[in-house]
């Protein structure tokens, strides 16, 4: 589809600030609830060397096949956008000299890059909010994160009964071989009423059919066996605990033996948080426990995390008719008369602004009643008024655009008493 030069490509847009005001709530509560668990901010960059995505999400999935945004540097190093989290974090922490046996916990917000065919609820460039606890393996952290992640979701306004908690277990590396066998004797049988992709996942990685969204493979998924009950003992004493620590938190789960989720260095615990009523794109949030060698370890790295997705958060406050977060709100237009009262109202504005009152002001030198007209049209609670006359007698009008109300203030304490109108001393 043709798009005007000025549009921004598909799927990725322009948010301006009325939408900023509703990410800032998912940052804050980010920055807020986290480190209450013992977790710290990561930034990672952006882009990667590829081999940092290959190897952890897995060559055969459809992120790494399908999706990864990846180019050739002008030094001919093959790099890659991130495509999710995960990967760039454990590289950032073996680069740190963190390695299996300590616990590490981090939290992450931002963009991630994966060309999907866009649609509500799927873009190219999304946003994730993300946490990992790195180094450890037991159950009750699994369970712990699980926990977080629907404190996360109520924070913001989602709360559990909108909500749908899905958990299976993808048991460890052993378990793999005998239940990849007995799904590829039970799909061998149907091969040519696969899908093509499916087809190709029967020899490369069969596990990945459970996952097939296509249509007229569904009949054959769900007669497939149970991947959970051809687990190992000790995979399945694993999950029995994770759901025994649910229980006793008191979290409604669901366990689907279809569950795999679409990155390969999963292991044990997997979980989604379905939202129904935003469309097909209905996965909010997605993670488990994973076993990754980042370039340069010497040995695997054991961690448990999830990944929320920030527009899928944003579609399902708005299905909630969660609250309009305030867009920037100006508190007060100042109105000056005459390129004096303008270099006065400059210096109020940054005393204002010292006291965090949001101001706007003209600085064209318009008229009074152009300016009168931007004032409302900002809609601030307050306009400050500055001709020549007050001017001369030192002080300002202060007017209540609500009640209209008027009082003249004394320049010098214009600032603190507005502050205190707005509650902001
Ligand atoms: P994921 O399931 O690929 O997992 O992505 C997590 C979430 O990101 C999804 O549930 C969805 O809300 C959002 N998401 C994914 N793709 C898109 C897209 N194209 N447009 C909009 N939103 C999207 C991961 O990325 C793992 N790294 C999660 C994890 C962390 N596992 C362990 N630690």
């Amino acid at each position: 589809m043709e798009t005007r030069s000025s549009e921004p490509l598909p799927g990725t847009s322009d948010l301006f600030a009325d939408e900023c005001a509703a990410w800032r709530l998912l940052e804050n509560a980010a920055h807020h609830l986290f480190p209450l668990y013992g977790y710290g901010e990561l930034r990672t960059p952006i882009f990667e060397r590829t081999e940092v995505f290959l190897h952890s999400i897995g060559d055969e999935t459809d992120i790494v096949q399908k999706e990864m945004y990846t180019f050739e540097d002008r030094g001919g190093r093959s790099l890659t956008l991130r495509p999710e989290g995960t990967a760039g974090v454990m590289r950032a922490l073996v680069n740190q000299g963190f390695s299996q046996g300590e616990e590490k916990r981090v939290y992450y917000l931002g963009p991630m890059f994966r060309g999907e065919r866009p649609a509500a609820g799927r873009k190219r460039q999304f946003h994730q909010v993300g946490t990992e606890c790195v180094g450890k393996i037991a159950p009750e952290i699994d369970v712990e994160t699980i926990a977080m992640l629907i404190a996360y979701l109520s924070a913001v306004g989602i709360g559990p009964s909108h909500t749908q908690l899905r958990i299976n277990s993808r048991g460890v590396a052993e378990d793999r071989i005998p239940v990849a066998e007995a799904l590829r004797e039970h799909f061998t049988n149907v091969t040519s009423s696969l899908c093509e992709d499916c087809q190709r996942r029967l020899t490369t990685n069969v596990w990945r059919i459970l996952d097939c969204k296509i249509e007229s493979c569904q009949p054959f998924i769900n007669a497939a066996p149970s991947t959970t009950e051809l687990l190992g003992q000790s995979s399945r004493d694993y999950f029995a605990e994770v759901c025994a620590g649910l229980d006793a938190l008191g979290i409604a789960y669901h366990v689907d033996p279809r569950l795999v989720r679409g990155l390969d260095y999963y292991a044990h615990t997997v979980f989604e948080i379905v939202f129904d009523g935003i469309g097909a794109q209905n996965s909010i949030a997605g993670g488990g426990r994973y076993q990754i060698l980042p370039p340069g370890a010497t040995t695997p790295v054991d961690g448990v995390g999830f990944a929320a997705g920030m527009e899928r958060l944003l579609l399902s406050r708005d299905q909630l008719g969660a609250a309009a977060s305030p867009a920037e709100q100006v508190d007060v237009y100042l109105v000056s008369m005459g390129k004096a009262a303008m270099r006065q109202n400059l210096c109020l504005a940054a005393q204002l602004r010292s006291r965090g009152v949001s101001v706007l002001m003209d600085l064209e030198g318009r008229g009074m009643r152009a300016q009168m007209r931007a004032a409302n049209k900002v809609n601030a609670p307050y306009t400050m008024i500055l001709g020549e006359s007050e001017l001369q007698q030192g002080v300002i009008l202060c007017k209540n655009m609500t009640t209209s109300e008027q009082v003249e203030l004394p320049i010098p304490e214009a600032p603190a008493n507005l502050a205190a109108r707005l509650g902001r001393s």
